[in-house]
């Protein structure tokens, strides 16, 4: 088996190609009918391309929303709460007294959690704030209002929240969205979680505020994964997790079988369940 980024000689019997939002070397599969995505991100497979050539794509939406909401979760939980310095400082051997002294973290209860983009992942992220007693803002770019919480522009989510978790999927409209004009936005002590793209943020930009100290982060994507940068390593105030988002037993599991049932459809001439539009 050839890894598909190391493709090099044409391979005239593919139909079906299944990809984890790789670019897709149309020209070497000349028999291609139809690239599954399994994900719901797609931003590396040049839709448009395939579509031009009468090749299906399609992806995983909606079967990954609730996991991927749940690690945002437990990473603004950590990133509140301290709970990685906690654990560190646990199997250092730092803890010596019977409770914790001194390094005080941020209640999460009653504080204002930003959703950057409020689409299936960000309105299951907006539900569990219920839970949390947290006020809810939102900005997202089409529409209706929501009961889940109050609409603000992208500056206005920065500047109120306490908290912004990103959930816009990666588009040349949301490449280097969160710059860092909207970082310095975030109040001291403020926090940035991200489990969408890492390219959405100036990655530069925000490793400069976190090494300042100035805010936290729960980082699960970074803009050159699997790359993270080094001045991040060390650092107390984020939490850095491995692009892990949907990976639960459950949510693999779904993803594949809608991936392959996506597949079966295209085999069987019928239109694919969760097709992908450029
Ligand atoms: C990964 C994701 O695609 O769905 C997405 O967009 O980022 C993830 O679910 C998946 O882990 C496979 O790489």
């Amino acid at each position: 088996m050839v890894p598909l980024a190391e493709l090099r000689e044409p391979c005239g019997k593919v139909e079906g190609l299944i990809v984890a939002n790789e670019p897709v070397p149309l020209d070497l599969l000349p028999a291609l009918r139809v690239v599954a995505n399994f994900g719901v991100g797609y931003d590396r497979v040049d839709v448009t391309a395939c579509v031009a050539r009468g090749v299906v794509v399609t992806n995983t939406p909606g079967v990954l929303d609730d996991a991927t909401a749940d690690l945002a979760f437990a990473l603004i939980l950590a990133v509140r709460r301290r709970v990685a310095e906690g654990d560190r400082f646990v199997r250092t051997g730092g803890w010596s007294g019977s409770w914790s002294e001194g390094g005080l973290a941020e209640e999460l209860t009653g504080s204002t959690l930003g959703i950057l983009g409020l689409g299936r992942i960000g309105s299951a992220v907006a539900r569990r704030a219920r839970g949390f007693e947290l006020r809810v803002l939102y900005s997202r770019r089409l529409g209706a209002d929501s009961d889940l919480g109050e609409f603000r522009d992208v500056d206005a989510l920065f500047e109120e929240s306490d908290i912004v978790s990103i959930h816009t999927p990666l588009t040349p409209e949301t490449d280097g969205l969160v710059d860092a004009r909207r970082l310095a936005l975030l109040r001291d002590g403020g926090c940035l979680v991200n489990t969408s793209r890492g390219e959405i943020v100036d990655e530069r930009a925000l490793v400069a505020e976190l090494v300042s100290g100035r805010i936290g982060a729960g980082l699960d994507v970074f803009a050159h994964e699997p790359a993270v940068p080094r001045e991040l390593l060390d650092l107390p105030n984020v939490v850095l997790t491995p692009h892990i988002g949907s990976a639960t037993r459950q949510t693999s599991e779904a993803m594949t079988r809608l991936v392959v049932d996506n597949l079966l459809a295209v085999a069987r001439g019928e239109p694919p369940l969760t097709p992908v539009l450029p």
